[in-house]
């Protein structure tokens, strides 16, 4: 589904990914984990054409997202939930989501997502800013999929939610991934990757440390390249 070979990005001078590669097959969750400023956001931006200078082989499938443009990538079906949600404070919870609907027949309508999150249909008339931070995640996520995505990359869902809320956007994930949908997941909520990921990477200022089903990441790994001592 997803495919990542040799992937090299920079920002200006500064090079930022070295020699990345990752897999996420479809119906899978690829999880990728790191410290803060290990490239993370990097990797996923690399993947939707949003880092100014990228190098290496990424395919979704038999497409070449490195010559493609931001939104050709969108329209073949690759969603973002960006890390900090970035929902419009000022419009509404149904204008932030119809922005991104895609009218079609099939897949995701706003009827569908309202079934999903119940609150956000409560909620409708209200302003994106006025909704908790759980909510928001909501609605970042239900913006994705209206663009009916067959790969979502979600970049640090739980950052900032309460233990009960982090729970709840878990569960949400999970019935994505039981719809079919591939995801990759980038996360520091360690027990949520535990909980949802089939498979995990580790990133360490750029380079992938440790790759592996989610059952071979144990505490020792954990503690070997995501302490904070290290
Ligand atoms: N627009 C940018 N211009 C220059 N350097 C950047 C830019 N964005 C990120 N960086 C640098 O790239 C490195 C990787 O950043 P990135 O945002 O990918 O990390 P991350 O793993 O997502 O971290 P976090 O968990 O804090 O979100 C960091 O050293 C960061 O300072
Ligand atoms: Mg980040």
């Amino acid at each position: 589904m997803l495919s990542i070979q040799g992937l090299h990005a920079y920002y200006g001078e500064s090079h930022i990914l070295h020699d990345l590669s990752l897999e996420v097959e479809k119906g899978k969750v690829g999880a990728l984990v790191g410290r803060n400023g290990m490239g993370k956001t990097t990797t996923i931006h690399s993947i939707i054409g949003l880092v100014p200078r990228r190098e290496g082989m990424i395919k979704l499938n038999d497409y070449d997202l490195v010559s493609a443009q931001s939104f050709q990538i969108s329209k073949r079906g690759v969603g973002l939930v960006p890390q900090g949600r970035r929902i419009f404070p000022n419009l509404t919870v149904k204008e932030n989501l119809v922005t991104t609907q895609i009218n079609t027949k099939e897949g995701w309508t706003l009827e569908k997502i309202f079934d999903l999150f119940p609150q956000l249909k409560e909620r409708q008339h209200f302003m994106g800013g006025s909704l908790s931070g759980g909510e928001q995640q909501m609605l970042s996520i239900g913006r994705a999929l209206l663009t009916n995505p067959s790969l979502i990359l979600l970049d640090e869902p739980s950052e900032g939610l309460s233990p009960l809320m982090v729970q709840e956007v878990s569960q949400i994930i999970k019935r994505l991934k039981v719809e079919g949908l591939t995801m990759l997941l980038v996360e520091q909520n360690l027990a949520m990757v535990k909980e949802i990921a089939d498979y995990v990477y580790i990133l360490n200022k750029g380079k992938i440390a440790f790759e592996g089903p989610v059952e071979s990441f144990d505490e020792e790994i954990q503690r070997k390249h995501l302490a904070l001592s290290s």
